[in-house]
């Protein structure tokens, strides 16, 4: 196991009616931005919980945080927080909701000339931020406890992340009865979200750390088993509280402490999204099995590990087969055509862009260019 440093700042609320807990949570000292959606939160009565809940609070609505979220929009949302001088940014949504809230916050505090830097950067760049609290209403992204945020921008179709450690929820508010109203699409990508996480963080190479591998090989199963139950029963609290608690610690930086990690999925993912508008789980659905394809050999050994404890199946092929069928009960395409994607035009844009870039990934840093590129044409 390697050294590292482990420290998650983030209090989770978990269970029904949790929303009430935040009045005392919130600051009362400035006013408070209440950042949403398009509205679902108006459909679901959580935007009336949460303004019963902060009754005794100032509050600054601002709606119209779209899914991938923009910079372009975060960038007026801080014009009205430092107008208003908010103190306190309370993220209300899914993963796009709180990753906005969480860029803001960050830009809010920003001393440089550019904000785009903070992303440039990774997150280097971030010396301080606003603290943000959130009501996590879509089980997916694991943004509620961790420091990551992802931006695209429209203005030249990129999509960026960064992950600091002033940019972690003080707290989160995870009540599974307010993802009853999730389209079925949501939950589907939430639950192939969830999975890929724990796999950026497993699906390496074995490294001494064995109770690593069995949180990761528990989570997985967790979605193995709740996945079709919370698509089939959407109202079924006791399953959409296991896969709410599950995308939590798939990425709550719990199961990657001390192991290598691949990522490689996520960044061919981000570009897709960035250039095809696909949804993010949507594009990990697709290039996983590819990366997990190209790099038979140095995975090999995890790949049998997880086929054998999460499948019962003996072969690094055979694990990989059983991931795209699961893939595909939950209605989730694994392949570029579903999408009339041309794989050899996405092989040409996203290895220009990590070429541009000089970026490479995976757990051996050796997915750059031209390996996304093969990548991607295997999943024609
Ligand atoms: O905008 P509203 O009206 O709220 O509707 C949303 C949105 O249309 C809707 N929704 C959310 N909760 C709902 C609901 N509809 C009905 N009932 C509810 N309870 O769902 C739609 C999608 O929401 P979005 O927040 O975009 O989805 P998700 O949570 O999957 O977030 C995706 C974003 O997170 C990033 C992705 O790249 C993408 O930009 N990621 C963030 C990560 C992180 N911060 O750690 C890691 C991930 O790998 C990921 O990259
Ligand atoms: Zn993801």
């Amino acid at each position: 196991m390697q050294n590292f440093f482990y420290k998650n700042p983030t209090e989770i609320l978990f269970g029904r009616g949790m929303i009430a807990e935040i009045a005392s949570r919130v600051p009362t000292s400035a006013p408070v931005l209440f950042l949403y959606g398009g509205g679902s939160i108006k459909r679901n009565g959580v935007y009336e919980q949460v303004k019963t809940a902060l009754k005794q609070h100032r509050l600054v609505e601002f709606a119209g945080i779209e899914a991938n979220p923009l910079y372009e929009t975060c960038l007026t949302v801080v014009e009205v927080v430092k107008r208003e001088r908010i103190g306190f940014v309370l993220a209300v949504g899914g993963g796009s909701v709180l990753d906005a809230g969480k860029f803001i916050a960050a830009t809010a505090c920003f001393t440089g000339a550019d904000p785009w830097d903070i992303l440039r950067s990774g997150g280097s760049a971030i010396e301080a931020a606003l603290p943000v609290g959130t009501v996590l209403t879509l089980p997916a992204t694991g943004s509620e406890a961790n420091g990551n945020s992802v931006i695209s921008r429209r203005a030249t179709q990129e999509k960026l992340h960064f992950t600091s450690n002033y940019s972690f929820p003080v707290f989160s508010v995870l009540d599974p009865e307010t993802t009853f109203t999730l389209p079925t699409k949501q939950v589907r990508n939430g639950v192939v979200d969830a999975f890929a996480h724990v796999m950026e963080q497993y699906m390496t190479y074995p490294a001494d750390a064995p109770l690593q591998d069995r949180l990761a090989e528990s989570v997985l199963q967790t979605l193995v088993e709740t996945g079709p139950v919370t698509l089939a029963e959407p109202r079924n609290y006791e399953a959409r509280a296991s896969f709410m608690w599950s995308a939590t610690l798939a990425l709550n930086t719990l199961v990657g402490c001390g192991v290598p990690q691949d990522w490689a999925t996520h960044m061919i993912g981000h570009e897709l999204t960035a250039f095809y508008g696909l949804d993010h789980a949507e594009t990990l659905a697709i290039v996983m099995p590819g990366v997990w394809q190209h790099k038979l050999a140095q995975k090999r050994a995890k790949l049998e590990q997880y086929g054998r404890r999460v499948w019962g199946v003996a072969s690094a092929e055979a694990a990989i087969a059983k991931t795209e069928e699961f893939f595909s009960s939950l209605g989730m395409p694994t392949r570029l055509s579903a999408h009339k994607i041309s794989a050899e035009d996405a092989a040409a844009k996203v290895s220009a862009r990590f070429a541009q870039r000089k970026v490479a990934f995976g757990e051996h840093g050796d997915i750059g260019p031209e390996a996304a590129a093969t990548i991607l044409r295997l999943r024609a």
